[in-house]
């Protein structure tokens, strides 16, 4: 049925002339002035004790210091960005893979001055306006064309879509009381998800009820071997509990685990035995989604048939939870006040349909040359400075084969031996420098960046690494 048809008063407000040229006029005052912000530079005269006194309103009103010295000016240009002192950093994390088009995008601020016109800021589950079913509907459409993904439920974190997620999966399989996720796996921070995650400090205190089967994730060391090993893994636990599974939680790429790959022929088996065993494959995508060669990362290892439930956020603004019609589930199990707020769910919808149309995906697009240029600049980084990267060694003592690593708009490099120490060392060093990165993995442990795949462009790759040089060039390695 047409929706288009209906002529109501929001509408010929929004489109008014006034509304327009006022918008118009903000869009134009952005872009003149972001348009001073062409590289990082430090803090301006007296900017250093702004930044201190919101630094200490910030930790007196939270009870407790930020890991950065980090507060947003509520200004940028692209990967560069503003804070209240002044100065000008790269931003090659983006509140950890939220920002993809980075900051002060004029075509997104727009979007979001649109939707403050709304006659709310959030919109819940009782009562709804249009944007939040084309946020739905744009996300099933999406999946709908590699996976039996039809249905979406949307709400405001990566961890309220993976309990959504769980409990899709324990209604259809009548209450199953076993999880099975792969060690190192990252899956939010609600009592649940805590103790799923494979983190014991993010489970210090934290009662333990969740049962919890942890499989090897694919080791590249071993290749084939590795593959035998999680089959004869997994196989044992559904002998060893009949029954007993709700749910296979792959991340197909791990996020906080340490960006790390597996390939096609790992998950195939697997995924193929969750099948005949009647155990429900759960995709979380929270970290991945739409940052990669393909919106969805099953469309990268073609396992879009396997999948029977979906998590995805961060990227997408709005956070969301996709189910196959056979895992619909009844009434009553999913809702919540929010879904979100009206700018999020309008920017979250205008970004992914940017990316969708603007040549982002597919083995030669935007993200693709992203992974090769970040590639290109961060191996000849490794191949000048020898002294900064000894070898890494995994839990096992045995040195890992990639100290340049990473995938689509996920890049990773190794430093310092991936020494936690020094990498934390290093990235204080980075953000006083004028670049922000973040760390991953568990011992090794990596810089990871997450660069906003939609505005960065390739040869950006050359002043972040000046950044990154000179920063390395400050760190004790005696200490
Ligand atoms: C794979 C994965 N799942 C779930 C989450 C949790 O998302 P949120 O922090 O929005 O709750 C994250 C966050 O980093 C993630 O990487």
């Amino acid at each position: 049925m047409s929706t288009s048809q209906s002529v109501t008063v929001a509408d010929s407000f929004r489109r008014s002339p006034e509304v327009v040229a006022a918008l118009d006029a903000v869009i134009q005052r952005l872009e003149s002035s972001q348009a001073s912000i062409t590289e990082s530079r430090p803090p301006v005269d007296g900017g250093a004790e702004t930044l201190e006194g919101w630094l200490a309103r910030s930790a007196e009103a939270r009870g407790k210091g930020a890991l950065y010295p980090y507060v947003g000016s509520g200004i940028g240009n692209g990967l560069l960005v503003e804070l209240v002192d002044g100065s000008v950093k790269w931003d090659m994390i983006n509140g950890i893979g939220v920002h993809m088009f980075g900051h002060s995008d004029p075509g997104l601020v727009r979007v979001a001055l649109e939707s403050a016109l709304g006659d709310v800021v959030m919109e819940g589950n009782l009562q709804y306006n249009s944007e939040s079913i084309e946020f739905a509907e744009f996300l099933s459409q999406e999946a709908a064309k590699g996976s039996r993904l039809r249905n979406c439920f949307t709400t405001n974190s990566g961890a309220m879509a993976n309990e959504s997620a769980l409990k899709v999966c324990q209604q259809k399989t009548n209450g199953a009381p076993r999880v099975i996720a792969f060690q190192d796996c990252f899956v939010g921070r609600s009592t649940t998800m805590a103790q799923i995650g494979d983190s014991a400090a993010g489970r210090v205190g934290i009662p333990l009820n969740v049962h919890v089967d942890y499989m090897p994730f694919y080791d590249p060391a071993m290749g084939e071997r590795s593959i035998k090993m999680a089959v004869w893994h997994l196989d044992q636990y559904l002998k060893r509990y009949p029954g007993q599974h709700s749910c296979f939680i792959f991340e197909l790429v791990q996020g906080e685990g340490g960006f790390r790959t597996a390939p096609r022929e790992f998950f195939v088996p697997l995924m193929e035995m969750c099948r005949e065993r009647g155990v429900p494959v759960w995709d979380d995508e929270v970290q991945t989604f739409g940052r990669n060669t393909e919106m969805y990362y099953y469309d990268v290892l073609g396992l879009g048939e396997y999948v029977d439930v979906l998590t995805l956020g961060k990227m997408s603004q709005i956070c969301a939870c996709l189910y196959t019609d056979d895992f619909n589930p009844k009434p009553g199990l999913l809702s919540g006040t929010f879904i979100g707020s009206s700018s999020a769910l309008q920017v979250g919808h205008a970004a992914l349909r940017r990316l969708r149309d603007g040549g982002y995906y597919g083995p030669d697009g935007r993200i693709a040359g992203l992974q090769t240029a970040f590639r290109e600049h961060a191996n000849a980084f490794v191949a000048a400075h020898p002294e900064w990267f000894p070898p890494a060694v995994d839990t096992l003592g045995r040195p890992i084969t990639e100290l340049v690593a990473g995938t689509g708009g996920m890049c990773r490099l190794t430093p310092f031996g991936g020494s936690r120490e020094k990498i934390m060392k290093a990235l204080h060093i980075m953000f006083a420098e004028g670049l922000i990165a973040f760390i991953c993995g568990h011992d090794p442990y990596h810089i990871r960046f997450l660069p906003p795949v939609g505005v960065m462009k390739p040869a950006q790759f050359g002043p972040v690494f000046e950044v990154l040089e000179r920063s390395f060039e400050k760190v004790d390695l005696a200490d």
